[in-house]
């Protein structure tokens, strides 16, 4: 038990890296049916979660608010002559793409029906799977044998006007008419296994992490070339031309990640076997929206 208070420990300063260095073992190593007993359902909710707290406070606080004080966002923003930075659904790719690098298996992708960027179009079982999230606005969850791979969905909405104005504008989208509270699309994550040790889980959670601080990174990184950089360090856009150091950034995404992903985590750990006591809906604390 010494041994969970002090992972809880870790995640709520912010350190979870730490205890994975010092206290787990290798992955998969020696893995028995008791210590797989999380299924990976409630791993998947404590990582949307995760994501979705960052992905409000990007698209409002960096986005929102630095469009304010003059700085960009556009999907050109790799390109050398553009200053800009990436959108959300750019800075979820950047996301993804740290986890391809990661030995982590873990993978991430938002898709759509009607997609501005073809790549991003659901096609067979994803596509069937995202209309029942359309009609249900429930999560689904389910297994691509093609792949070997657990699957889930969760709905993507068009939560504030930008979003429809945006992709209703855009000359490659092909739907012009999406309207406030539409399902755009889903955050769609995979995973080999059909459960996880704690271990694993919490191995996962840190590649999440890792993934929004080499997002945020690489975004600082083009920042710096801009001609006039805002200032990087304690400050959010939101107070001037500023943008926040990526301490600053992964502080704040632990702090606001903490009291949902620590309950649903303690609730894990206080009952590693309990699968058939768990909620079958939404799991015992993180519930999807
Ligand atoms: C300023 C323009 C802009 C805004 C604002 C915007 N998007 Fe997008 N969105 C894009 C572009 C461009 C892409 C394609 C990115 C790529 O190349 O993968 C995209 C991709 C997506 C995708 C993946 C499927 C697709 O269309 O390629 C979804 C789902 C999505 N956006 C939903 C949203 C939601 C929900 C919001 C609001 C919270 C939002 N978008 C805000 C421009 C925007």
């Amino acid at each position: 038990m010494a041994k969970q208070k002090f992972w809880i420990t870790c995640l709520a300063l912010g350190a979870l890296g730490i205890y994975l260095f010092v206290s787990a073992p290798p992955p998969l190593e020696g893995k028995t049916a008791a210590d797989a007993a999380i299924p990976v359902e409630r791993m998947f909710e404590i990582l949307k979660a995760e994501n979705d707290v960052v992905r409000a406070m990007w698209t409002k606080e960096v986005v929102g608010a630095g469009k304010q004080i003059g700085l960009k966002f556009d999907e050109r923003w790799r390109e050398a002559d553009v200053e800009a930075g990436p959108l959300p659904a750019l800075f979820l790719r950047e996301t993804a793409k740290s986890l391809e690098k990661n030995p982590t298996p873990l993978s991430l992708f938002l898709g759509s029906d009607y997609p501005v960027n073809s790549a991003n179009r659901f096609e067979g079982l994803q596509l069937e799977k995202f209309q029942m999230v359309k009609q249900t606005l429930k999560p689904q969850f389910f297994f691509m044998p093609d792949i070997q791979m657990q699957v889930a969905m969760f709905s993507d909405i068009a939560v504030v006007d930008g979003c429809i104005q945006c992709h209703n504008k855009h000359e490659q989208s092909p739907k012009h008419d999406w309207k406030l509270n539409d399902v755009m699309g889903a955050t769609t994550w995979m995973y080999p296994s059909s459960s996880v040790s704690m271990d694993e889980l919490l191995r996962t959670l840190t590649a999440l992490r890792q993934g929004f601080k080499d997002a945020y990174e690489a975004y600082l990184e083009k920042v710096r070339k801009f001609a006039n950089p805002p200032a990087i360090g304690e400050h959010w856009p939101a107070e001037g031309y500023f943008l926040p150091a990526s301490e600053v950034f992964m502080g704040e995404i632990a702090k606001r990640t903490a009291p949902q992903t620590l309950a649903a985590l303690s609730v894990l750990a206080s009952k590693p076997k309990s699968r058939s006591a768990m909620n079958k809906e939404g799991g015992p604390v993180v519930v999807a929206r």
